[in-house]
Parts: C-alpha cells; structure tokens; sequence
C-alpha cells in the first residue's frame, strides 16, 4: 500500500510516500521547518502543505512528539502547550482532505525499526530509544507494540531524563561525547531495572555517532544502532497510516 508518512518534529516537519510493503520511500523526503510557535493550525498547514506538494489524495500517517492515543494528543513536551487535548488526526485531516492516523513518533520510529530496519525478526522484549530533542521510547514484546510508553521523562540525576540525556542536552551542555555518554549510560540502567529488555536500539540523529559511545555502555541487554537513520519517522508514520485501509495489515499501534 501506498501512504504518504510525515514525521512531525520540534524544528521539522518532513513527508514522504512510502511504499508499506517493503518501507521504500516512493519520492525523496521533503521538508519544511516547524513554525513557531508551534500552534495546531500553524502545524496542520504545513502538514497541508507538504501533502500537496506529493499531489496526495491517499491515506496519510503522522508521526507526532507526544502522547497520542484516538487521534487526540495529550502532551507538548517539545511543542506548542495547545496541542494538549487537541484531536490532531481531525484536524490534519480537514486540512489535508485525506484520512490521517497519528501516533507517536519514537513507535513510528519503532514500527519501521521492527518491520524493515535491525529490529526485523527480534522476539522477546525490544526498546527502541530515539535520540534528538527530545528522548523517546518505544516498546516491543514479540514484535507487539506496547503504544506511549513515555520513558524519555522517568527521572535520572534528580530530574528528568530527557532534559539531562537527549542530544539537546548534549549540545545545551556542549558535553563531549564521552561524558555524554556517561549519561547515556545512566540513563539506559535505569531502564534496565525498570524493564528489563532484550535489546535497545538507539536512534535518531545520534546513532550515527555509534562508534563513540556504545564502547561507554555498561548495561546487560544488548545495545545495537538503528538502521533507518533519517527515515525511520517517516516509514513507521506510513506503517500505522496504512492500518485500517482496505487491504492493509492490522498492527498493534
Ligand atoms: C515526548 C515523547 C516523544 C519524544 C521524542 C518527548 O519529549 O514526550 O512523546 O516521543 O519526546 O520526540
């Protein structure tokens, strides 16, 4: 099936057309800055905007950085405080005349991660932690999604973990990638005996720094980089897009 994924961030918002059957994008990404603030109309224009620009009349599914659970986002930790209560599939789908799923983006990243990327195939239980302004987590057990699990904000260090361990953090901080990971590390022992996984896949702009940090790492579970990279958000948008459309597989979002 062909559905166009838009992943929807704190400074982008990018689309493309994904081919949901093999994760393919269908046409190079295309993307235009968050405005700011970041109010719902102001997003869903965009949203609008890129869905013109694919010429789109088909099913769309978008990624988004809060809690979404029946189409209404219940969190703004990184986005305009109105989108609290907002019914965003409603009004990305006025503005767009398509119909929308939304759902959060770090299991966007983690349905794509689990159907085409380094998560393919891995049973037991799976955490994907997507790294960038924010901290998100996503959680698998035998390749079942288990939705909004908001992991990024457990505390660590006497706070909140995503305002200590996320890339903002870093850069905020201008920590070195060492004592960056340090934190990292923390972070992901905490996890670990909160929840005890498998397997973490890191993602989000930081993966790509791998190299560097997973030699810090000191957890039990097994620590790998994602695949997907930039595509991720996208892909895994397209996957939930596509549920409920004739002809599509039901996953667990
Ligand atoms: C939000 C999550 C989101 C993550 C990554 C966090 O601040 O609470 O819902 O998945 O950022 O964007």
């Amino acid at each position: 099936m062909e559905v166009l994924g838009i992943d929807i961030g704190g400074t982008g918002i990018k689309g493309a057309p994904v081919d949901t059957a093999t994760g393919a994008l269908l046409a190079p990404r295309y993307r235009i800055p968050t405005p700011q603030p970041s109010k719902p109309r102001a997003v869903a224009e965009v949203v609008a905007q890129v869905a013109q620009f694919f010429d789109w009349q088909g099913p769309i599914g978008c990624g988004f950085p809060a809690v979404v659970r029946g189409g209404v986002t219940f969190t703004a930790a990184n986005v305009h405080k109105r989108w609290i209560g907002t019914h965003a599939a409603d009004l990305f789908s006025e503005a767009t005349g398509c119909p929308v799923r939304v759902v959060n983006d770090a299991d966007a990243a983690g349905l794509a991660e689990m159907a085409f990327g380094v998560g393919k195939g891995r049973m037991g239980v799976v955490m994907i932690v997507t790294i960038g302004t924010g901290l998100g987590t996503s959680l698998f057990t035998d390749g079942h999604l288990l939705p909004n699990a908001e992991l990024g904000h457990i505390i660590v260090a006497g706070g909140d973990a995503e305002l200590w361990a996320s890339d903002a953090a870093r850069k905020r901080g201008k920590l070195s990638w060492t004592k960056w990971s340090r934190r990292l590390d923390d972070y992901l022992r905490r996890l670990e005996e909160l929840i005890w996984p498998d397997l973490f896949i890191i993602g989000g702009g930081v993966s790509k720094k791998h190299e560097v940090f997973l030699p810090n790492l000191t957890v039990q579970a097994e620590v790998i980089p994602a695949q997907l990279l930039n595509e991720a958000g996208i892909v895994g948008a397209a996957i939930a897009g596509a549920v409920h459309q004739p002809g599509s597989a039901e996953i667990d979002a």
